[in-house]
């Protein structure tokens, strides 16, 4: 018989994460969420700027960052070497002196290099590590931002996960160690009982986790929920433990507008909830997802002098934009004049926030960002910055083709991509 402890791991061995890009992690997308809220931008010049990428795994978003601004210095930490040398064979290729990569644990004192970061953004690391790694993560996050700096955290959210909790725990139970022949065995347990067909929470759990399996690999799964400290949360306890820097939402565009995120009555009950944390959790309940990136800055940062710095650009052909979409709250139509003169401004490329502003004739200020809002939610359009596709993109680009590579796109200004890549989780 089997000691009944369970097993305390930390951190998934031997088992690279997938490569993928996380687009709402560059600073033009970040800013404008930032602007939407009412808070300035961290970067005193559009272009050049400090970014940290904390469990970068192959690094994919501050390479193609490092690629469309060289003038940033972008760096990727993580502890896993052959992640960090094949990013660094990456930046190699395409010639990016400002990708920096330390291969080191979170508290290892080789970070420090990468500290006063405009940005310190980490995707798919807080709520996968064990407690005390949490902690130090949360440790690099204070010491990696410059006082002015924005942190975006990526969490698990128990709201979103709760059908998978039961399976997510009996796997981890059956996982022996943190390697990749213990995850294997652990899903042939869950198989086994789940072909058994006695237990309907399992039977239900093991055929989602089969089809994460197949969508995004085993080696995603294996990431995403085997890891030790797999704990979804709420984003109170996370806004709570990097207080006192102040929460600025979640990076998702469909909730830029609280009416598209929330219906009425949601909004309502929002408004209705006797404390902030209950507004805040009532607001992870009501939105259902299970993953969110969270947005953190300084409460003392200065406010945004303007909504309208930065730049748009649509996602596809200005013919093929659709006027409706589904938001949380419901069904969005947003077919009038105004959406299409605003469509038809973007039609030859990205514009300046302001000039499509100048040039949209808007009746009011509330129609002109009910429109942008809209096609951003709706992912037709996405923020960027100014066009300027520098060369190092096309060597970068080569270079994750002869890697084998296949990115759905590699955005020039990373915010002006042609498709939005999956898995959206961690
Ligand atoms: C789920 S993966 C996410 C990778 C990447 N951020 C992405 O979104 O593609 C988590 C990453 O955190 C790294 N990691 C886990 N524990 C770490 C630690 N203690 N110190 C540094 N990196 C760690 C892992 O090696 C892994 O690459």
């Amino acid at each position: 018989m089997q000691s009944g402890a369970a097993t305390v791991r930390d951190y998934v061995q031997g088992l690279d994460y997938v490569a993928v890009l996380q687009p709402d992690l560059s600073p033009a997308w970040i800013d404008h969420v930032l602007r939407a809220r009412g808070f300035a931008s961290p970067r005193a010049r559009a272009d050049a700027f400090r970014h940290v990428d904390l469990g970068c795994g192959f690094g994919l978003t501050m390479l193609s960052l490092a690629a469309a601004y060289p003038e940033s210095v972008c760096y990727g930490v993580d502890a896993s070497s052959s992640q960090i040398d094949a990013a660094q064979r990456l930046a190699d290729r395409a010639g990016l002196a400002n990708a920096r990569f330390v291969c080191a644990r979170f508290g290892d004192a080789a970070l420090a290099e990468a500290a006063g970061a405009d940005y310190v953004v980490a995707n798919g690391v807080y709520s996968w590590v064990a407690p005390a790694t949490r902690r130090l993560f949360l440790d690099e996050v204070r010491r990696l931002r410059a006082p002015h700096g924005v942190a975006v955290v990526s969490h698990n959210l128990q709201a979103g996960w709760l059908a998978l909790l039961t399976t997510q725990r009996l796997l981890s139970d059956a996982a022996a160690g943190d390697t990749a022949s213990g995850f294997a065995a652990a899903r042939g347990f869950l198989d086994a009982i789940a072909a058994a067909g006695r237990d309907p929470l399992i039977a239900g759990g093991a055929k989602a986790v089969a089809e994460m399996g197949q969508s995004y690999g085993e080696a995603y799964v294996a990431h995403e929920f085997l890891v030790g400290g797999w704990a979804p949360g709420w984003t109170v306890d996370l806004a709570a433990e990097l207080a006192p820097l102040a929460y600025r939402g979640a990076t998702y565009l469909d909730l830029l507008h609280d009416d598209f995120g929330l219906t009425k009555a949601q909004r309502a009950a929002v408004a209705a909830a006797p404390t902030a944390a209950a507004a805040l959790s009532y607001r992870d309940i009501a939105h259902g997802r299970s993953h969110a990136r969270a947005i953190f800055q300084a409460p003392d940062a200065a406010p945004a002098p303007t909504r309208l710095a930065g730049w748009i650009g649509l996602t596809a052909p200005a013919a093929d934009v659709g006027y409706a979409c589904v938001t949380p709250a419901g069904e969005l139509d947003f077919d009038n004049a105004l959406a299409r003169r605003i469509v038809a401004l973007l039609a030859d490329g990205p514009v300046a926030l302001e000039a499509l502003h100048a040039a949209a004739g808007a009746s009011s200020e509330a129609a002109f960002w009910r429109v942008i809002d809209a096609l951003l939610a709706s992912v037709q359009a996405l923020p960027t910055d100014a066009p300027k596709p520098p060369e190092a993109v096309a060597r970068l680009r080569a270079a994750l083709a002869e890697a084998g590579l296949d990115l759905p796109y590699l955005p020039d200004r990373h915010g002006t991509p042609t498709r939005v890549s999956a898995p959206g989780g961690a």
